[in-house]
């Protein structure tokens, strides 16, 4: 969409991030968080794509010139919190618009299935809007899932304005037809977040779980109890299933059970979609949740194993101060196995900033979540403010790979430390977004 001067230079501190703090570091964060707003932005409804397309990046090499229902749900759920603070019309003009190709995209036929059905499974569209017509890793339930998310999130901000019609004849149908997938889907095999792998996954069944219990207790109040009734009825069965992932052996959650195609050499099983289903799969409107929060053992166990897997695979992880002497932590990747370098399947994988942002957002969530605990003693709040300094480390390992002008790549080389892959994925600058805001 047009570039909104105006809003993004407010929203940083409009977010919660308190009164302006001297310090080089804050400036940082809050100068990042304008430059990511502004380019995540950008990259929705794009001058060459319908309204409401989002494009994973506008690299042709690798072509990232689609509209992927994963990214584009995480990317437009920050931009529905960024309407919620900005209150910008032309920004929530954008988001109805997202609302409308998203139904478009449910009704278009495609090589996961019917117009409607199965089809909700197809992991991209052209940016015009039409299927896309190559092999591709089918299906990818995550995708209805956290749309369906996003759509609660919006429907919500706009019951609160008082637009309860608007929601039923524009978001109910959509939003309806994803937690009805959800119902259907959630027990088959599926492809990862990284489109690489068909079986059951941490990340995907934690996604429509957040989708089942949200997307119920929206579309009860909307007035459809029975698909309430019906959604929250295999909430308990899909709980045991995700459970399976936590191997205490192990101690970390094994991001694939039950493989049954795709790549076959992810040995370890530690994957950051466990972290990012931490992330994405937390339930944050409707009923009081406390399914595997970041501050749970299971859940800070993992996100240590990840950083321990990869703190020695990236040599760029051997320098741990930055030029200040503040800590840096390790870039993090995918997985460890990974073979994809941005451009091609057969070589190494790098460091990712949406992985490596996320484990910030993973301490910052943990951080508050301490605060949060019913006695916030002295002992509460240095935890906090540990947890709060891990994620710190994170971000500053982020902008150790970034460029002076904020652009942020799918990656950073593993050797060199240089940014590669996708330039300005979209998502990247929404984890960006993200974390800012838990911090
Ligand atoms: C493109 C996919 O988007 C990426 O996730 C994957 O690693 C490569 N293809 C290789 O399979
Ligand atoms: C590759 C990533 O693995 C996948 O998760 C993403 O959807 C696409 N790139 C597009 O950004």
């Amino acid at each position: 969409m047009k570039q909104i001067a105006t809003i993004a230079a407010l929203l940083f501190f409009a977010a919660g991030s308190g009164p302006v703090q001297a310090g080089e570091w804050e400036n940082h964060l809050s100068k990042q968080f304008e430059i990511s707003a502004r380019k995540m932005l950008h990259n929705v409804s794009p001058e060459f794509g319908a309204p409401g397309s989002v494009v994973a990046s506008r690299s042709y090499r690798p072509n990232y010139r689609f509209h992927w229902i994963r990214d584009a749900a995480l990317v437009m759920d920050a931009a529905v919190g960024l309407w919620e603070v900005s209150g910008d019309g032309a920004l929530e003009k954008t988001i109805w618009d997202y609302v409308s190709f998203s139904r478009r995209n449910q009704l278009t036929a495609n090589r996961s299935g019917e117009a409607g059905g199965a089809g909700l499974g197809e992991p991209k569209f052209e940016i015009d809007g039409t299927a896309f017509a190559g092999d591709w890793g089918r299906p990818q339930n995550d995708g209805p899932a956290l749309r369906a998310a996003t759509l609660v999130h919006f429907a919500d901000l706009q019951i609160r304005r008082g637009q309860v019609a608007a929601v039923r004849n524009l978001i109910l149908p959509v939003l309806r037809a994803d937690l009805e997938y959800c119902a259907a889907h959630w027990r088959d095999l599926s492809f990862d977040p990284w489109e690489e792998v068909l079986g059951h996954h941490f990340y995907v069944s934690m996604v429509q779980r957040r989708a089942l219990v949200e997307g119920a207790w929206m579309v009860e109040r909307l007035g459809d109890a029975p698909l309430a009734q019906s959604l929250r009825n295999q909430v308990a069965a899909l709980e045991r299933q995700i459970r399976r992932h936590w191997n205490p052996q192990l101690g970390y959650f094994v991001a694939t059970l039950d493989r049954a195609d795709g790549i076959d050499y992810k040995h370890s099983g530690l994957d950051v979609a466990t972290l990012l289903a931490i992330l994405h799969g937390r339930v944050r409107l409707g009923p009081a949740n406390s399914f595997y929060l970041p501050l749970d053992s299971e859940a800070l166990a993992n996100a240590l194993a990840l950083e321990r897997a990869f703190e020695g695979l990236y040599s760029v992880n051997s320098r741990d101060r930055d030029a200040a002497g503040a800590r840096l932590a390790p870039a993090i990747g995918r997985y460890p196995e990974d073979k994809y370098d941005g451009y091609d399947s057969e070589k190494l994988g790098n460091g990712w900033f949406l992985a490596t942002h996320a484990l910030a957002e993973f301490y910052y969530l943990a951080a508050g979540q301490a605060m949060g605990q019913e006695q916030t003693g002295k002992q509460q709040q240095a935890r906090a403010g540990v947890l709060r300094e891990r994620g710190d480390a994170f971000m500053r390992r982020a902008r150790f790979h970034m460029n002076a002008s904020g652009e942020l790549s799918e990656q950073m080389n593993r050797d060199s430390g240089y940014m590669q892959g996708a330039e300005d994925l979209t998502w990247s600058h929404a984890s960006f977004v993200t974390a800012v805001w838990a911090r």
